[in-house]
This record gives structure tokens, C-alpha cells and sequence, in this order.
């Protein structure tokens, strides 16, 4: 009984990190990564957000590269690409690079 508490707790627990990772998601970062990673919203094409449902696109970023990017910004050429995310807590971050990485596994 009391391993079922626990159990049914900690499931929880995941389930709503996993929510608040793709409520993160869609609120700060899919106007220009669009809702599945496509890239392709008004504001991502000019910008030139990738396909990041392409797994070659994915290939040639590490985990680190896009936790990086997300935490302090991405710049191209001296151009800011995307400003960074400084209030989203490491946690959080973790869980955005994870849910991009399964936009190509879809
Ligand atoms: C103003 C538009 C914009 C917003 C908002 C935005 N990004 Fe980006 N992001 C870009 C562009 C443009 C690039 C560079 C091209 C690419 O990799 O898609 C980029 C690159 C990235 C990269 C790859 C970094 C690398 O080293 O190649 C990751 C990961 C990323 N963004 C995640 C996020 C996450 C997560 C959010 C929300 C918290 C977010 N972005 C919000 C525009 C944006």
C-alpha cells in the first residue's frame, strides 16, 4: 500500500514536470521553433529557426550546445538569434532540450 502511494506520487511528479516543460515550450519558445520543432512560423523563418524534426539537424547539436543556447542566448555572425532564457532553472532546461530531442524521434 504504502509503495503504491509512493509510486502513484512520484508518477505524478513526472507528469507534471513533463506538462510544465511543454507549458515552457509553447508559451516562450514555439512561436519560433513552432509546436513540433518544424521551425516554421512567421517569426522562425526570419529568424531561421532549423527543422529540428530533421534528425540531421539534431545530430550536429550536443545537449550541452542546446542547454547552453537556451540558458544564455544564441548569437550567428554577432547577430542575436534567440536571447537567452536566465529564469528558467536548470531543471526546466533540462527537460527542453529533452522534449526537443523527441520532435525527431515522432
Ligand atoms: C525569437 C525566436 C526564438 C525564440 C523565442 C526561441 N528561439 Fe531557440 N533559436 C532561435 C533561432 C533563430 C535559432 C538558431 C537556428 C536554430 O537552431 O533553429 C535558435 C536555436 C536554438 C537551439 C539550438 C542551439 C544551438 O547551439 O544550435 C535550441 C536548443 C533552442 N533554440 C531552444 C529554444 C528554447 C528551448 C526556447 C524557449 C525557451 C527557444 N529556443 C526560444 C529562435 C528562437
Amino acid at each position: 500500500m504504502k509503495l503504491q502511494i509512493t509510486l502513484a506520487i512520484l508518477l505524478t511528479t513526472l507528469l507534471t514536470a513533463r506538462a510544465d516543460t511543454a507549458a515552457v515550450y509553447s508559451k516562450q519558445c514555439a512561436k519560433c521553433h513552432g509546436t513540433e520543432g518544424q521551425g516554421d512560423t512567421k517569426m522562425g523563418k526570419k529568424l531561421g529557426s532549423k527543422d529540428y524534426t530533421d534528425s540531421e539537424v539534431q545530430k550536429k547539436v550536443t545537449d550541452e550546445a542546446m542547454a547552453r543556447a537556451i540558458k544564455e542566448g544564441l548569437k550567428v555572425d554577432g547577430k542575436t538569434k534567440m536571447k537567452g532564457f536566465e529564469d528558467l532553472t536548470d531543471k526546466e532546461i533540462t527537460g527542453l532540450v529533452a522534449l526537443m530531442r523527441e520532435f525527431a524521434k515522432k
